[in-house]
């Protein structure tokens, strides 16, 4: 059994989606269960020593994906790593594509979100006397999108294929869209779909966290007309693609914890974009 306290900040995790609920291959070194006053995270959130740097582990839907996208704690969640001191977080999901081009097994960095959800999830660390505005436009952090960009493109000759930029449609779930909605979504410019982007990116904003989600197309949704999407599908994806997954991750770790992006995973630049105003210690 792990430790269950750590001695150090740990600046860095990442969030894993369906299919990439653990990191294979590195050395946890402990298992911290913060509680929070918005609950206890979706797992332990594991730490793992990865070249001499600590990086929190948090599986999204629960250890044993017992938690529906609407049963994610994500306040407890984001307010947790952020109590342990996570500044940078990489989120994976997997995704339906709304593009011919973006074809299953493919990665997408997105930099916009449509959100579909339907204000059922506890959305905002705002409320109760805690009253403060954050600016969403671009509801990524460029600087984390560039570094996963850089990491992919050194994996091309392994049949990584990575599409920079793009719209994810947040819906709510957990029943799969009609067909009407997936046309619509499509229409408005949608690159890719899911059920997890929020509130999680909008919390993490609240939090003053550097946030990127990097998606797994696991399915064209029901919009192509050829094999509509079902868990079968979403499952058999992400299990032909979760070394690539596993490998993609561990570059932009590598790449994360070289000194010279400590400023950047800091995120100085996001101090302050939400006035401070939740205090998570
Ligand atoms: N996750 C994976 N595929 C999806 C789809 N088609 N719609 C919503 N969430 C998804």
């Amino acid at each position: 059994s792990l430790p269950t306290v750590f001695d150090r900040p740990v600046h860095i995790a990442v969030i894993g989606g369906t299919g990439l609920s653990s990191l294979p291959g590195y050395h946890p070194v402990a298992a911290l269960s913060p509680s929070t006053p918005w609950g206890e995270p979706s797992s332990p959130i594991l730490i793992l020593e990865h070249a001499g740097v600590p990086v929190a582990f948090l599986a999204r839907h629960g250890l044993h994906h017992q938690l529906a996208p609407h049963e994610v704690p994500s306040r407890a969640n984001v307010a947790a790593l952020r109590s342990i001191g996570v500044r940078t977080v990489i989120a994976f999901s997997a995704v339906g594509s709304l593009q011919e081009h973006i074809k299953p097994m493919d990665f997408v960095v997105p930099d916009q979100i449509i959100d579909r959800t339907k204000g059922v999830r506890p959305f905002t660390f705002f409320e109760g006397g805690v009253v403060g505005h954050v600016g969403f436009a671009d509801p990524f952090d460029a600087g984390l999108a560039a570094v996963v960009k850089r990491c992919a493109a050194s994996m091309r000759g392994d049949g990584v294929v990575l599409h920079n930029g793009g719209t994810i449609v947040c819906m709510e779930g957990p029943q799969f869209s009609t067909r009407a909605e997936s046309h619509m979504y499509r229409a408005w410019g949608g690159s890719v779909i899911n059920m997890s982007a929020l509130p999680e990116a909008k919390l993490a904003r609240e939090a003053e966290l550097a946030y990127q989600m990097i998606c797994m197309a696991t399915d064209y949704d029901c919009w192509r007309s050829t094999e509509d999407v079902d868990v079968a599908m979403v499952m058999k994806y992400m299990a032909a693609n979760s070394e690539n997954a596993k490998h993609l991750v561990g570059a932009v770790l590598d790449e994360l914890c070289k000194h010279e992006n400590s400023e950047l995973v800091l995120a100085k630049h996001w101090e302050g974009s939400a006035q401070g105003a939740v205090k998570f210690m």
